[in-house]
């Protein structure tokens, strides 16, 4: 495995190296989410390259950064024992020249301002402009993304798209621990008690899942009320809700009711103890 730690060398491997390249972007704390992306891009290409890179520009002034997970070397062992064949791990010049306070931005208005961009204002935007400036280091042919975070699946998809990058999307289904839980590197900020308390989130979703699967349609009114009764449900277990939505899994638009031979996603973000979870499932009716 080849571990590489600056631009100019990432430079130098790709021009000996003329192969096809699939590409895993990671913020490290490297779990088997990261690793079912690998799997992933080994079956279709020839290196498999993750990067592991904390970003700063997606945190907040109050979120995590600081103390966001870092394991490098634990991380290098799982990546070494997946048999990935790159790891990239670049200094914050190799990915903002200018520094953080003077880079470049990309937003994309219309998929960052709700569900998680209402809460993380700046969030997405960081995320769109250090996964342009990793896949203009990289060059990948395939760039392969966990849909647990569903919002940025969907934002780096169109961005990729309407830039016409020349790197095809993958995504990799949601890994789950055995009771559930989707699994995250946030979640080694909970302790044995929480991760069972946190396992109850995807519980609330595959029920809420079901009943409307057994609902032929509902109208506006109805989804409101059912949702409200819901997200008090959640919140009984012990979470601070800060959203339960239904949207349109290929569009993200929201939904003001559910109509059959349609594709929904039903997400949710919520606190356990100041810990933010994500989850999602997808449903058709
Ligand atoms: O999902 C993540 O870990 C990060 O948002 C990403 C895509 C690596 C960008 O920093």
């Amino acid at each position: 495995m080849e571990i590489i730690r600056s631009v100019e060398s990432l430079n130098t491997y790709f021009k000996e190296n003329k192969k096809t390249v699939g590409f895993v972007p990671t913020m490290g704390s490297i779990h088997d989410g990261h690793l079912s992306l690998v799997d992933l891009a080994k079956k279709r290409f020839d290196l498999t390259c993750v990067s592991i890179f904390v970003n700063p520009t997606q945190f907040g002034p109050n979120e995590d950064f600081a103390n966001y997970p870092r394991s490098e070397n634990e991380d290098l062992r799982f990546l070494g024992d997946a048999n990935v064949d790159i790891v990239y791990l670049p200094q914050e010049l190799d990915v903002y020249p200018y520094g953080t306070q003077h880079k470049t931005e990309i937003s994309l208005e219309h998929l960052s301002k709700f569900l998680c961009g209402k809460s993380r204002p700046l969030h997405f935007e960081g995320v769109l402009g250090v996964v342009l400036r990793l896949i203009n280091q990289v060059r990948p042919n395939g760039i392969f993304l966990g849909k647990k975070d569903y919002q940025q699946c969907k934002l780096l998809e169109f961005m990729i798209k309407d830039l016409q990058i020349p790197t095809a999307v993958y995504f990799g289904e949601i890994v789950r621990d055995s009771n559930g839980l989707a699994i995250s590197s946030r979640n080694k900020y909970l302790d044995q008690r929480e991760l069972v308390v946190a396992s109850q989130l995807f519980k609330s979703l595959s029920e809420i899942k079901e009943f409307f699967i057994g609902t032929a349609c509902y109208d506006e009114k109805e989804l409101i009320n059912f949702l409200s009764e819901q997200y008090k449900k959640i919140e009984s277990k012990g979470f601070k809700v800060e959203y339960l939505e239904i949207r349109d899994s290929l569009s993200l638009d929201s939904c003001n009711s559910l109509k059959s031979n349609q594709e929904y996603i039903l997400l949710v973000a919520a606190k356990l103890n100041n810990v933010r979870l994500i989850d999602n499932i997808e449903f058709t009716l």
